[in-house]
Protein backbone atom coordinates (compact mmCIF):
# COMPACT_ATOMS: atom_id res chain seq x y z
CA UNK A 1 0.00 0.00 0.00
CA UNK A 2 1.41 3.38 -0.67
CA UNK A 3 2.11 5.52 2.14
CA UNK A 4 -0.31 8.40 2.44
CA UNK A 5 1.68 11.37 2.04
CA UNK A 6 -0.73 14.12 0.92
CA UNK A 7 0.60 16.90 3.14
CA UNK A 8 -2.01 19.78 2.45
CA UNK A 9 -0.07 23.03 1.84
CA UNK A 10 0.32 25.70 4.43
CA UNK A 11 0.27 28.98 3.47
CA UNK A 12 1.31 31.59 5.86
CA UNK A 13 0.64 35.62 4.61
CA UNK A 14 1.69 36.45 1.09
CA UNK A 15 1.11 39.49 -0.50
CA UNK A 16 -1.55 38.43 -3.39
CA UNK A 17 -1.84 40.31 -6.39
CA UNK A 18 -4.15 38.12 -8.66
CA UNK A 19 -5.86 41.35 -11.24
CA UNK A 20 -9.35 38.84 -11.99
CA UNK A 21 -10.45 35.69 -9.86
CA UNK A 22 -9.72 34.51 -6.39
CA UNK A 23 -11.96 31.97 -5.84
CA UNK A 24 -11.46 28.35 -4.71
CA UNK A 25 -12.86 26.42 -7.86
CA UNK A 26 -15.48 24.25 -6.82
CA UNK A 27 -17.30 21.84 -8.76
CA UNK A 28 -20.47 23.65 -10.00
CA UNK A 29 -23.28 22.18 -12.05
CA UNK A 30 -22.89 24.55 -14.69
CA UNK A 31 -19.27 24.43 -16.36
CA UNK A 32 -16.00 22.93 -16.50
CA UNK A 33 -15.21 20.54 -18.95
CA UNK A 34 -17.81 18.54 -20.84
CA UNK A 35 -17.72 15.37 -20.05
CA UNK A 36 -19.76 12.14 -21.01
CA UNK A 37 -22.68 11.46 -18.55
CA UNK A 38 -21.95 8.39 -16.40
CA UNK A 39 -24.15 6.86 -14.28
CA UNK A 40 -22.17 5.18 -11.87
CA UNK A 41 -20.72 5.96 -8.98
CA UNK A 42 -17.49 5.54 -9.78
CA UNK A 43 -15.28 9.03 -9.17
CA UNK A 44 -15.17 10.68 -12.33
CA UNK A 45 -11.94 13.38 -11.26
CA UNK A 46 -8.53 12.43 -12.06
CA UNK A 47 -7.64 13.35 -7.92
CA UNK A 48 -10.76 11.70 -6.47
CA UNK A 49 -10.16 8.61 -8.37
CA UNK A 50 -6.62 8.46 -7.39
CA UNK A 51 -5.26 5.69 -5.19
CA UNK A 52 -4.45 7.11 -1.32
CA UNK A 53 -1.66 8.85 -1.49
CA UNK A 54 -0.92 8.86 -5.19
CA UNK A 55 -1.68 12.52 -6.11
CA UNK A 56 -2.31 13.78 -9.69
CA UNK A 57 -0.83 17.20 -10.91
CA UNK A 58 -0.57 19.44 -13.91
CA UNK A 59 1.48 21.85 -15.16
CA UNK A 60 -0.99 25.19 -14.64
CA UNK A 61 -0.21 27.48 -17.73
CA UNK A 62 1.48 31.03 -17.61
CA UNK A 63 4.63 33.03 -18.52
CA UNK A 64 6.78 31.24 -21.09
CA UNK A 65 5.32 30.78 -24.54
CA UNK A 66 2.15 31.81 -23.33
CA UNK A 67 3.44 35.67 -23.54
CA UNK A 68 4.18 35.53 -27.18
CA UNK A 69 0.88 34.19 -27.46
CA UNK A 70 -2.55 36.48 -28.44
CA UNK A 71 -4.71 35.09 -25.14
CA UNK A 72 -4.23 36.66 -21.79
CA UNK A 73 -2.54 34.68 -18.92
CA UNK A 74 -4.29 31.39 -18.47
CA UNK A 75 -4.30 30.96 -14.85
CA UNK A 76 -5.40 34.15 -14.41
CA UNK A 77 -7.95 35.14 -16.40
CA UNK A 78 -9.57 31.42 -17.80
CA UNK A 79 -12.02 31.08 -15.48
CA UNK A 80 -13.11 27.37 -16.98
CA UNK A 81 -9.41 26.87 -16.91
CA UNK A 82 -9.28 27.29 -13.55
CA UNK A 83 -11.92 25.32 -12.78
CA UNK A 84 -11.32 22.36 -14.37
CA UNK A 85 -7.58 22.50 -12.58
CA UNK A 86 -9.03 22.74 -9.19
CA UNK A 87 -11.31 20.12 -9.28
CA UNK A 88 -9.23 17.55 -11.18
CA UNK A 89 -5.61 17.43 -9.80
CA UNK A 90 -4.10 16.93 -6.51
CA UNK A 91 -0.70 18.69 -7.36
CA UNK A 92 0.22 21.70 -9.23
CA UNK A 93 3.63 22.91 -11.18
CA UNK A 94 3.82 26.49 -12.14
CA UNK A 95 5.13 26.00 -16.12
CA UNK A 96 7.23 28.61 -15.80
CA UNK A 97 6.17 31.16 -12.92
CA UNK A 98 9.03 30.31 -10.61
CA UNK A 99 11.63 29.83 -13.04
CA UNK A 100 14.73 32.34 -12.52
CA UNK A 101 13.42 34.61 -15.65
CA UNK A 102 9.89 35.19 -13.81
CA UNK A 103 10.62 34.92 -10.11
CA UNK A 104 14.31 36.77 -10.30
CA UNK A 105 13.95 39.24 -13.50
CA UNK A 106 16.28 41.72 -12.20
CA UNK A 107 19.42 41.64 -9.65
CA UNK A 108 17.72 42.80 -6.75
CA UNK A 109 14.06 42.41 -7.15
CA UNK A 110 12.11 39.34 -7.18
CA UNK A 111 8.65 38.86 -8.59
CA UNK A 112 6.73 36.19 -6.69
CA UNK A 113 3.00 37.46 -7.51
CA UNK A 114 1.93 34.91 -10.08
CA UNK A 115 4.12 31.79 -7.68
CA UNK A 116 2.64 33.12 -4.92
CA UNK A 117 -0.61 33.29 -6.52
CA UNK A 118 -0.34 29.76 -7.69
CA UNK A 119 0.62 28.48 -3.78
CA UNK A 120 -2.32 30.27 -2.89
CA UNK A 121 -5.15 28.35 -5.32
CA UNK A 122 -3.33 24.99 -4.31
CA UNK A 123 -3.72 25.32 -0.52
CA UNK A 124 -7.91 26.69 -1.30
CA UNK A 125 -7.95 23.47 -3.41
CA UNK A 126 -6.17 21.06 -1.21
CA UNK A 127 -3.56 20.64 -3.97
CA UNK A 128 0.24 20.10 -3.02
CA UNK A 129 2.74 21.90 -5.41
CA UNK A 130 5.82 20.85 -7.23
CA UNK A 131 8.25 23.69 -7.27
CA UNK A 132 10.11 24.45 -10.71
CA UNK A 133 13.17 25.21 -10.63
CA UNK A 134 16.16 25.64 -9.25
CA UNK A 135 18.97 25.06 -10.65
CA UNK A 136 18.72 24.99 -15.06
CA UNK A 137 20.41 26.04 -18.34
CA UNK A 138 17.30 27.85 -19.52
CA UNK A 139 14.98 30.33 -18.83
CA UNK A 140 17.74 32.43 -16.84
CA UNK A 141 17.39 36.30 -17.16
CA UNK A 142 19.88 38.05 -18.96
CA UNK A 143 21.17 39.88 -15.84
CA UNK A 144 22.64 36.88 -14.80
CA UNK A 145 23.59 34.86 -18.12
CA UNK A 146 25.03 38.81 -19.61
CA UNK A 147 26.56 39.58 -16.72
CA UNK A 148 29.99 39.83 -15.42
CA UNK A 149 30.10 38.22 -12.34
CA UNK A 150 33.03 36.65 -11.05
CA UNK A 151 32.88 33.30 -9.56
CA UNK A 152 32.23 34.11 -6.18
CA UNK A 153 29.69 36.62 -7.08
CA UNK A 154 27.59 33.70 -8.80
CA UNK A 155 27.93 31.86 -5.75
CA UNK A 156 26.71 34.01 -3.96
CA UNK A 157 23.71 34.75 -6.60
CA UNK A 158 23.03 31.33 -6.48
CA UNK A 159 22.71 30.80 -2.55
CA UNK A 160 20.76 33.89 -2.46
CA UNK A 161 18.34 33.31 -4.78
CA UNK A 162 17.53 29.44 -3.10
CA UNK A 163 17.28 30.95 -0.19
CA UNK A 164 14.92 33.61 -0.94
CA UNK A 165 12.11 31.43 -2.92
CA UNK A 166 13.03 28.18 -1.26
CA UNK A 167 12.53 29.89 1.99
CA UNK A 168 9.11 32.13 1.17
CA UNK A 169 7.87 28.85 0.53
CA UNK A 170 8.92 26.41 2.86
CA UNK A 171 6.41 24.09 4.11
CA UNK A 172 4.52 24.28 0.80
CA UNK A 173 6.29 22.27 -1.88
CA UNK A 174 6.03 19.11 -1.59
CA UNK A 175 8.92 18.14 -4.31
CA UNK A 176 11.42 21.11 -5.62
CA UNK A 177 12.97 20.19 -9.15
CA UNK A 178 16.51 21.32 -7.69
CA UNK A 179 18.04 20.29 -10.47
CA UNK A 180 16.70 20.42 -14.24
CA UNK A 181 18.29 18.78 -16.93
CA UNK A 182 21.97 18.88 -15.99
CA UNK A 183 23.29 16.06 -18.33
CA UNK A 184 23.08 16.40 -22.34
CA UNK A 185 21.46 13.17 -24.08
CA UNK A 186 25.17 11.62 -24.35
CA UNK A 187 25.16 11.70 -20.63
CA UNK A 188 27.66 14.20 -20.62
CA UNK A 189 26.91 17.09 -17.73
CA UNK A 190 25.89 20.43 -19.26
CA UNK A 191 29.55 22.17 -18.49
CA UNK A 192 29.14 24.92 -21.81
CA UNK A 193 25.72 25.81 -21.58
CA UNK A 194 25.02 25.35 -17.62
CA UNK A 195 26.48 28.41 -15.95
CA UNK A 196 26.32 26.94 -12.54
CA UNK A 197 28.12 24.10 -13.24
CA UNK A 198 30.39 26.10 -16.22
CA UNK A 199 31.32 28.54 -13.80
CA UNK A 200 31.55 26.88 -10.64
CA UNK A 201 31.90 23.30 -11.68
CA UNK A 202 30.01 20.16 -10.99
CA UNK A 203 30.30 20.06 -7.06
CA UNK A 204 27.68 22.81 -6.83
CA UNK A 205 25.26 20.61 -7.69
CA UNK A 206 25.82 18.76 -4.37
CA UNK A 207 25.36 22.63 -2.72
CA UNK A 208 22.57 23.42 -3.73
CA UNK A 209 21.07 20.20 -2.61
CA UNK A 210 22.34 20.52 0.86
CA UNK A 211 21.16 24.59 0.39
CA UNK A 212 17.47 23.79 -0.14
CA UNK A 213 17.27 20.83 2.68
CA UNK A 214 18.35 23.27 5.61
CA UNK A 215 16.00 25.88 4.15
CA UNK A 216 12.95 23.44 3.81
CA UNK A 217 13.75 20.17 5.23
CA UNK A 218 10.02 18.53 4.60
CA UNK A 219 10.18 19.61 1.00
CA UNK A 220 11.64 16.43 -1.31
CA UNK A 221 14.44 17.09 -3.22
CA UNK A 222 14.46 15.74 -6.89
CA UNK A 223 16.59 15.37 -9.89
CA UNK A 224 14.46 15.98 -13.54
CA UNK A 225 15.36 15.39 -17.06
CA UNK A 226 13.65 14.20 -20.17
CA UNK A 227 14.89 11.25 -22.52
CA UNK A 228 15.26 9.86 -19.16
CA UNK A 229 12.25 7.39 -19.38
CA UNK A 230 14.72 4.32 -20.37
CA UNK A 231 17.82 3.10 -19.28
CA UNK A 232 19.87 4.84 -21.59
CA UNK A 233 23.24 7.19 -21.41
CA UNK A 234 21.26 9.96 -19.88
CA UNK A 235 19.54 7.56 -16.99
CA UNK A 236 22.75 6.09 -16.22
CA UNK A 237 24.73 9.05 -15.93
CA UNK A 238 21.62 10.43 -12.94
CA UNK A 239 22.01 6.90 -11.51
CA UNK A 240 26.22 7.19 -11.15
CA UNK A 241 25.93 10.41 -9.92
CA UNK A 242 22.96 10.12 -7.82
CA UNK A 243 24.49 7.03 -6.12
CA UNK A 244 27.92 9.07 -5.53
CA UNK A 245 25.65 11.77 -3.99
CA UNK A 246 24.33 9.24 -1.56
CA UNK A 247 27.51 7.97 -0.67
CA UNK A 248 28.30 11.25 0.31
CA UNK A 249 25.46 11.94 2.29
CA UNK A 250 24.01 14.57 -0.02
CA UNK A 251 20.06 15.40 0.79
CA UNK A 252 18.82 13.85 -2.98
CA UNK A 253 15.28 12.28 -2.59
CA UNK A 254 14.09 11.83 -5.81
CA UNK A 255 14.64 10.86 -9.66
CA UNK A 256 11.62 12.06 -11.71
CA UNK A 257 11.45 11.60 -15.60
CA UNK A 258 9.27 14.05 -17.41
CA UNK A 259 7.49 12.48 -20.25
CA UNK A 260 7.34 14.69 -23.14
CA UNK A 261 6.65 11.80 -25.63
CA UNK A 262 5.69 11.91 -29.44
CA UNK A 263 3.77 8.89 -31.06
CA UNK A 264 6.41 9.62 -33.77
CA UNK A 265 8.57 6.93 -31.64
CA UNK A 266 8.15 4.11 -30.01
CA UNK A 267 6.54 4.09 -26.03
CA UNK A 268 9.88 3.39 -24.03
CA UNK A 269 8.89 0.09 -22.99
CA UNK A 270 11.48 -0.26 -19.59
CA UNK A 271 10.26 2.58 -18.30
CA UNK A 272 8.93 0.81 -15.34
CA UNK A 273 12.31 -1.04 -14.89
CA UNK A 274 13.79 2.19 -14.87
CA UNK A 275 12.20 3.81 -12.27
CA UNK A 276 12.67 0.53 -10.29
CA UNK A 277 16.28 1.08 -10.49
CA UNK A 278 15.97 4.41 -9.10
CA UNK A 279 13.53 3.20 -6.22
CA UNK A 280 16.05 0.62 -5.30
CA UNK A 281 18.59 3.28 -4.31
CA UNK A 282 15.77 4.34 -1.78
CA UNK A 283 14.78 7.39 -4.10
CA UNK A 284 11.04 8.10 -4.42
CA UNK A 285 10.30 8.38 -8.42
CA UNK A 286 7.63 10.46 -10.53
CA UNK A 287 6.40 11.59 -13.65
CA UNK A 288 6.66 15.18 -13.52
CA UNK A 289 5.70 16.42 -17.12
CA UNK A 290 3.86 14.20 -19.34
CA UNK A 291 2.77 15.05 -22.34
CA UNK A 292 1.97 12.69 -25.83
CA UNK A 293 2.30 15.01 -28.64
CA UNK A 294 1.46 13.44 -32.69
CA UNK A 295 1.63 14.86 -36.07
CA UNK A 296 -0.83 16.68 -36.81
CA UNK A 297 -2.66 15.43 -40.06
CA UNK A 298 -4.54 16.75 -43.09
CA UNK A 299 -7.52 18.41 -42.09
CA UNK A 300 -6.18 19.36 -39.10
CA UNK A 301 -7.65 16.89 -36.53
CA UNK A 302 -6.61 14.20 -35.17
CA UNK A 303 -7.86 10.45 -36.29
CA UNK A 304 -9.52 7.95 -33.75
CA UNK A 305 -6.23 5.64 -34.09
CA UNK A 306 -3.86 8.89 -33.51
CA UNK A 307 -5.92 9.15 -30.49
CA UNK A 308 -6.21 5.88 -29.27
CA UNK A 309 -1.98 5.44 -29.96
CA UNK A 310 -2.09 8.94 -27.62
CA UNK A 311 -4.40 7.45 -25.01
CA UNK A 312 -1.98 4.46 -24.94
CA UNK A 313 0.96 5.90 -24.44
CA UNK A 314 -0.65 8.13 -21.26
CA UNK A 315 -2.28 4.80 -20.00
CA UNK A 316 1.41 3.25 -19.83
CA UNK A 317 2.99 5.72 -18.79
CA UNK A 318 0.66 5.98 -15.45
CA UNK A 319 0.65 2.25 -15.36
CA UNK A 320 4.64 2.46 -15.12
CA UNK A 321 4.53 4.77 -11.86
CA UNK A 322 1.47 3.35 -10.36
CA UNK A 323 3.59 -0.61 -10.42
CA UNK A 324 6.78 1.40 -8.84
CA UNK A 325 5.92 1.98 -4.82
CA UNK A 326 7.83 5.03 -4.51
CA UNK A 327 6.37 6.75 -7.65
CA UNK A 328 3.67 8.29 -6.03
CA UNK A 329 3.11 11.93 -8.24
CA UNK A 330 2.49 12.25 -11.66
CA UNK A 331 2.15 15.29 -14.06
CA UNK A 332 0.78 15.82 -17.06
CA UNK A 333 2.07 18.81 -18.92
CA UNK A 334 -0.65 20.84 -19.01
CA UNK A 335 -4.45 19.40 -19.41
CA UNK A 336 -5.50 21.47 -22.37
CA UNK A 337 -4.10 21.88 -26.22
CA UNK A 338 -5.56 25.15 -26.23
CA UNK A 339 -2.27 26.25 -23.65
CA UNK A 340 0.13 23.54 -24.86
CA UNK A 341 3.76 24.15 -25.73
CA UNK A 342 4.13 22.12 -28.31
CA UNK A 343 3.04 23.61 -31.12
CA UNK A 344 4.81 26.47 -30.29
CA UNK A 345 8.33 24.05 -30.36
CA UNK A 346 7.06 21.37 -32.94
CA UNK A 347 6.28 22.53 -36.09
CA UNK A 348 3.93 20.50 -37.35
CA UNK A 349 2.87 18.32 -34.10
CA UNK A 350 0.16 18.95 -31.42
CA UNK A 351 -2.66 17.68 -29.93
CA UNK A 352 -0.42 16.57 -26.97
CA UNK A 353 -2.83 16.94 -24.12
CA UNK A 354 -5.55 14.93 -22.55
CA UNK A 355 -8.75 17.52 -23.43
CA UNK A 356 -8.89 19.43 -26.42
CA UNK A 357 -9.15 23.48 -27.00
CA UNK A 358 -12.61 24.06 -26.14
CA UNK A 359 -11.73 21.25 -22.79
CA UNK A 360 -12.99 17.59 -23.95
CA UNK A 361 -12.13 15.18 -22.39
CA UNK A 362 -10.07 13.04 -24.92
CA UNK A 363 -9.70 9.31 -25.13
CA UNK A 364 -6.72 9.96 -23.17
CA UNK A 365 -8.29 11.36 -20.20
CA UNK A 366 -10.47 8.11 -19.71
CA UNK A 367 -7.38 6.26 -20.25
CA UNK A 368 -5.97 8.16 -16.88
CA UNK A 369 -9.17 8.14 -14.94
CA UNK A 370 -9.83 4.43 -15.58
CA UNK A 371 -6.03 3.23 -14.85
CA UNK A 372 -6.51 5.17 -11.84
CA UNK A 373 -9.80 3.89 -10.80
CA UNK A 374 -8.23 0.19 -11.27
CA UNK A 375 -5.63 0.95 -9.09
CA UNK A 376 -7.46 2.32 -6.25
CA UNK A 377 -9.89 -0.50 -6.51
CA UNK A 378 -6.80 -3.07 -6.26
CA UNK A 379 -5.75 -1.15 -2.95
CA UNK A 380 -8.83 -1.29 -1.49
CA UNK A 381 -9.30 -4.86 -2.19
CA UNK A 382 -5.77 -5.67 -0.84
CA UNK A 383 -7.11 -3.19 2.24
CA UNK A 384 -10.06 -5.25 3.36
CA UNK A 385 -7.76 -8.62 2.79
CA UNK A 386 -5.09 -7.90 5.12
CA UNK A 387 -8.01 -6.17 7.32
CA UNK A 388 -9.73 -9.50 7.52
CA UNK A 389 -6.44 -11.30 8.19
CA UNK A 390 -5.96 -9.34 11.06
O1 LIG B 1 13.72 34.43 -24.12
C1 LIG B 1 12.55 35.19 -24.40
C2 LIG B 1 12.43 36.31 -23.39
O2 LIG B 1 13.51 37.17 -23.56
C3 LIG B 1 11.09 37.03 -23.53
O3 LIG B 1 10.95 37.96 -22.50
C4 LIG B 1 9.96 36.01 -23.44
C5 LIG B 1 8.58 36.62 -23.57
O4 LIG B 1 8.16 36.68 -24.89
O5 LIG B 1 10.15 35.01 -24.42
C6 LIG B 1 11.36 34.37 -24.24
O6 LIG B 1 11.53 33.01 -24.19
C7 LIG B 1 10.44 32.16 -23.86
C8 LIG B 1 10.75 31.32 -22.62
O7 LIG B 1 9.70 30.44 -22.33
C9 LIG B 1 11.09 32.17 -21.44
O8 LIG B 1 10.01 32.91 -21.04
C10 LIG B 1 10.19 31.23 -24.99
O9 LIG B 1 9.88 31.96 -26.15
C11 LIG B 1 9.10 30.30 -24.62
O10 LIG B 1 8.86 29.46 -25.68
C12 LIG B 1 9.45 29.56 -23.35
O11 LIG B 1 8.57 28.45 -23.13
C13 LIG B 1 8.65 27.55 -22.02
C14 LIG B 1 9.79 26.52 -22.14
O12 LIG B 1 9.71 25.62 -21.03
C15 LIG B 1 11.16 27.14 -22.17
O13 LIG B 1 12.15 26.19 -22.00
C16 LIG B 1 7.32 26.81 -22.01
O14 LIG B 1 6.26 27.71 -21.76
C17 LIG B 1 7.31 25.70 -20.94
O15 LIG B 1 6.19 24.88 -21.12
C18 LIG B 1 8.56 24.83 -21.07
O16 LIG B 1 8.57 23.89 -20.02
C19 LIG B 1 9.69 22.99 -19.98
C20 LIG B 1 9.98 22.66 -18.52
O17 LIG B 1 10.17 23.82 -17.78
C21 LIG B 1 11.21 21.75 -18.42
N1 LIG B 1 11.07 20.58 -19.23
C22 LIG B 1 10.70 20.81 -20.63
C23 LIG B 1 9.45 21.66 -20.72
C24 LIG B 1 9.00 21.84 -22.15
O18 LIG B 1 9.95 22.53 -22.89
Amino acid sequence: MRSIRFATVALATTALTLPLMTGTATAGPAGGEKAAPHSHAAPDRLRSAAPEGFVVGTAVAGGGHHLEQDYPDPFTYDREYRKILGRQFSSVSPENQMKWDYIHPERDRYDFAQADAIVEFAKRNKQVVRGHTLLWHSQNPAWLEEGDFSKEELRTILREHVTTVVGRYAGKIQQWDVANEIFDDQGDLRTRDNIWIRELGPGIVADVFRWVHEIDPKAKLFFNDYNVESVNAKSDAYYALIQDLLAQGVPVHGFSVQGHLSTRYGFPDDLEDNLRRFDALGLETAVTELDVRMDVPEGGAPTKAQERQQADYYRRTLEACLAVEGCDSFTIWGFTDKYSWVPVFFEGEGFANVMTDDFDRKPAFYALRDTLREAARKDDCKKSHKHRKG
